[in-house]
C-alpha cells in the first residue's frame, strides 16, 4: 500500500526540553495506525506538528509525497488532513449544525455553495449519530455528543487523514463501544485513513492495524497490536509509568 503520511527524524524542543528525539512514522493509506505513550510522551506535540500548529526543531513531514513541514493549519487542513483536539473546543453557543457547519465551509474543497456545505453537515450528523441534537447548543451536549461533535467537525472539511486526539477517554464502556465502531467505519465506509491516540489500551489494541509507542519523545516500539502488547520495554514504560486500563 501506498504510503500517505511520512515523518522523517521529527525533533521538537520546547527551550532546553526535548519533547521529540528523531521520530520517524510512516501510515499506509486506509490504514488505521495508533499512537500510544505514557502522559507527556509527546503524542500531541506530534499531531500539533503534523497540522501545522507549529513546526518541529529539526526533521520533515510528507503528505502524499510532498514536504509539508512548516505549512499553516488552514494549508494543511485544505490538503485533506483534520484533527480532532484532546480538549474539545466547539463553539458553545452556536449549535451541532453550525458547528459542523464551519468545517463544512472550511473545509478541503471549500464549498461557496452554502446548501451543499448545509447537506454534507446534515449526513455528516447523521453518520455520527447526532442527528436528534442538530439544533442544541455545543454546551448543551453531553462528554460523549460533544466528542462526537468535534469529530463531525473534523470529518465535515472531508479529509483524507484524520488525526484523532483521544477520543474515548472519560466514556462509558457503551459508548466506547460506539466510538470504535464509528472509528471503523469511517475508514471502511468513508476511506479516511486514521492517526489516533487512545490512552485505553484495549480499544486502540482492537482496532488498529499497527502501534507506534513513544516514551519521553522517543519512539520505542512499533508493530502489530499483538507485538506491541507482548513488547519488554513497552510493557516496562506502562508498568513503570504506572498506567493504564
Ligand atoms: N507548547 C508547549 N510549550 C512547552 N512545552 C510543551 C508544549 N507542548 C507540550 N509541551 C511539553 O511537551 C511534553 C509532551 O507533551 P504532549 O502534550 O505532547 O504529551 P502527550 O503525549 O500528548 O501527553 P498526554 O497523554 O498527557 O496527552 C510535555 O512535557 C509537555 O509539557
Ligand atoms: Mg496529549
Amino acid at each position: 500500500m501506498e504510503t500517505i503520511l511520512r515523518g522523517e527524524s521529527i525533533t521538537k524542543k520546547f527551550g532546553g526540553f526535548t519533547a521529540l528525539k528523531n521520530v520517524e512514522f510512516n501510515i499506509k493509506r486506509g490504514e488505521i495506525l495508533g499512537l500510544i505513550g505514557p502522559n507527556g510522551a509527546g503524542k500531541t506535540t506530534l499531531f500539533n506538528i503534523i497540522s501545522g500548529a507549529f513546526p518541529p526543531t529539526a526533521g520533515r513531514i510528507f503528505f502524499e509525497g510532498r514536504d509539508v513541514t512548516g505549512l499553516k493549519p488552514h494549508q494543511i487542513c485544505k490538503l485533506g488532513i483534520a484533527r480532532t483536539f484532546q480538549i474539545v473546543r466547539p463553539f458553545n453557543n452556536m449549535s451541532t449544525l453550525d458547528n459542523v457547519l464551519s468545517g463544512a465551509l472550511f473545509g478541503k474543497d471549500a464549498v461557496s455553495d452554502l446548501k451543499d456545505a448545509y447537506e454534507r453537515s446534515l449526513s455528516i450528523i447523521n453518520f455520527v449519530g447526532l442527528e436528534k441534537k442538530k439544533n442544541k447548543l455545543a454546551k448543551e451536549l453531553t462528554l460523549h455528543e460533544r466528542k462526537m461533535l468535534e469529530l463531525a467537525r473534523a470529518l465535515a472539511t472531508n479529509p483524507k487523514i484524520l488525526l484523532i486526539d483521544e477520543l474515548i477517554a472519560g466514556l462509558t464502556p457503551l459508548e466506547v463501544q460506539e466510538t470504535m465502531r464509528l472509528i471503523g467505519k469511517i475508514r471502511d465506509e468513508l476511506g479516511v485513513t486514521i492517526f489516533w491516540i487512545e490512552h485505553v489500551m484495549r480499544a486502540v489494541m482492537g482496532l488498529a492495524d499497527r502501534i507506534i509507542v513513544l516514551a519521553y519523545g522517543e519512539k520505542i516500539a512499533e508493530g502489530k497490536p499483538f507485538e506491541i502488547a507482548n513488547d519488554k520495554r513497552v510493557i516496562d514504560v506502562y508498568l513503570g509509568g504506572g498506567l493504564i486500563e
